[in-house]
């Protein structure tokens, strides 16, 4: 599959197409260029001062290896491979196992090529309670890969703790060192203090990259590999799109091209970018562009230090399942919104639709018809009637769904968003906004050193009652 490729229309959010209002015109097309250009330029540039070393992440050598190396020892006696992780460190790895391994991989194992994949990306005691209660006696056939950069998130801290108390009462200290691999920054953080001292197998969390833009790293890599996901062809694809989107001409590139129209049209009104695959495989990739898209873009101020309140909200939805739930506001209510559809021209299967009883001639038109027509026919359906009431429509086409296609995608939307932080002129690789609220968790917990947030927070603890109806 190494010729498979993923194309980027934008037919459709041209003014000949949806009209003057809503559209862009050729001669805005070639400002845009101008201005586009010279931001693909500084990215470029960027990485060349080591300054986003994700972008290098599809050359390493030393990862694929050292994850292959960790997968193959995992292997040979693990059932349940499970991610503790949250936000970049847990997104990827779901994004991966939707897009690349089958609907029931986890139930049939004539479906599987490895153990189980959970990913745990919350603190909530009854999901995780349940997880608990179903592993029961199979911990030592179980490995943990603890997902944190810092070691300090409390979401990841936590199931750390439950797991590492349950492992050490059931297994012992040897027990519990060999079922946990802990993916952490190689120098320091609570996680690597953590995992030096116990002695875990573990792989590295690169220096400067972001939990957002890791998945190509071991961060992601590894529950790929170990569920026989070829992160080579992975790689591979991400390679191919960083030919395309390192290119200087504005229209020969398609993140150059996809920045510069979500800019656009943030700034005409459109603040709200919807991506909308139309295959259950790419769903979670909408997820982890959410995250990407959110925190890399939501900014209050700018490189100058200016108030800027910036950034485009990113709504994820699922053909065909939100035409019956999302469509109506996006055709008849405002039109702030740029839709980006997700299609792949190959299944890797289809379906053909049974012939219908003679008392219901009415559903013989889809009689003898593949579900992947069906399904690619309501993208069409969709995308016909949005453009019909002037609302501005991407689309990335995949030819087929496989690890060379989601690498393309992977690293098209990650420079995509460097290349739209620097049209919005602020920082795409830091997430201050994040922090309070971990703070916050820090004071309510009782950590020490928070007492004064925590007074601070107390209002907060003790509902007015004059407000509860
Ligand atoms: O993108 C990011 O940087 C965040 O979403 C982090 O991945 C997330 O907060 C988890 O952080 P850590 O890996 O330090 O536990």
């Amino acid at each position: 599959m190494a010729d498979a490729k993923i194309g980027f229309y934008y037919k459709n959010v041209c003014e000949d197409v949806i009209g003057e209002e809503h559209g862009i015109t050729p001669q805005q097309f070639d400002e845009m260029a101008q201005e586009t250009a010279a931001a693909t330029e500084e990215v470029n540039r960027h990485r060349e001062e080591g300054l986003i070393p994700y972008r290098d992440l599809p050359y390493n050598e030393a990862y694929p290896k050292q994850v292959k190396e960790a997968a193959k020892a995992i292997c040979g006696s693990c059932e349940n491979f499970v991610v503790l992780g949250i936000g970049g460190s847990a997104l990827g790895n779901i994004a991966l196992q939707t897009a690349l391994n089958p609907y029931l991989y986890n139930l049939d194992p004539k479906q599987r090529k490895g153990p189980r994949l959970f990913v745990f990306d919350n603190v909530d005691p009854m999901q995780f309670g349940s997880f608990l209660d179903w592993i029961g006696g199979g911990l030592d056939k179980t490995i943990f890969n603890v997902i944190s950069k810092s070691g300090r998130t409390a979401e990841t801290a936590a199931q750390f703790l439950i797991i590492r108390q349950m492992l050490l009462d059931r297994l012992g200290p040897e027990g519990y060192k060999k079922q946990i691999v802990a993916t952490t920054d190689a120098q320091a953080g609570t996680l690597r203090t953590i995992t030096d001292a116990a002695g875990f197998h573990s792989l590295e969390v690169p220096d400067g990259v972001g939990g957002r833009f890791s998945v190509l790293s071991p961060v992601g890599l590894l529950s790929a590999a170990v569920c026989g996901i070829d992160i080579d062809a992975l790689l591979a694809g991400a390679r191919a799109m960083d030919r395309r989107v390192s290119e200087g001409d504005f229209f020969a590139n398609p993140a150059a091209v996809n920045a510069a129209i979500q800019v656009h049209y943030y700034y005409r009104g459109k603040p709200i970018s919807v991506m909308m695959p139309y295959s259950y495989a790419l769903k979670d990739l909408s997820d982890w562009y959410r995250q990407l898209w959110a925190e890399s873009l939501g900014k209050c101020r700018d490189l100058d230090g200016r108030e800027v309140f910036v950034g485009p909200t990113p709504v994820k939805a699922l053909g065909t399942t939100d035409q019956h739930s999302q469509v109506q506001l996006y055709r008849e209510g405002p039109n702030d919104k740029v839709y980006t559809f997700l299609q792949t021209e190959h299944f890797g299967r289809d379906l053909e639709i049974g012939s219908c009883p003679p008392e219901a001639p009415e559903l013989g038109y889809l009689a003898g018809s593949g579900m992947g027509k069906l399904l690619n026919s309501e993208k069409l359906a969709t995308e016909y009637a949005l453009v019909k009431d002037r609302r501005p429509c991407l689309t990335v086409l995949f030819d087929r769904i496989c690890p060379e296609t989601i690498g393309q995608f992977i690293y098209l939307y990650e420079v995509t968003t460097s290349i739209a932080g620097v049209l919005f002129h602020i920082n795409a690789y830091d997430q201050p906004a994040v922090e309070l609220g971990k703070e916050a968790t820090f004071a309510l917990m009782g950590r020490a050193g928070y007492e004064e947030l925590a007074e601070k927070i107390k209002p907060f603890t003790c509902p007015d009652q004059k407000f509860v109806i």
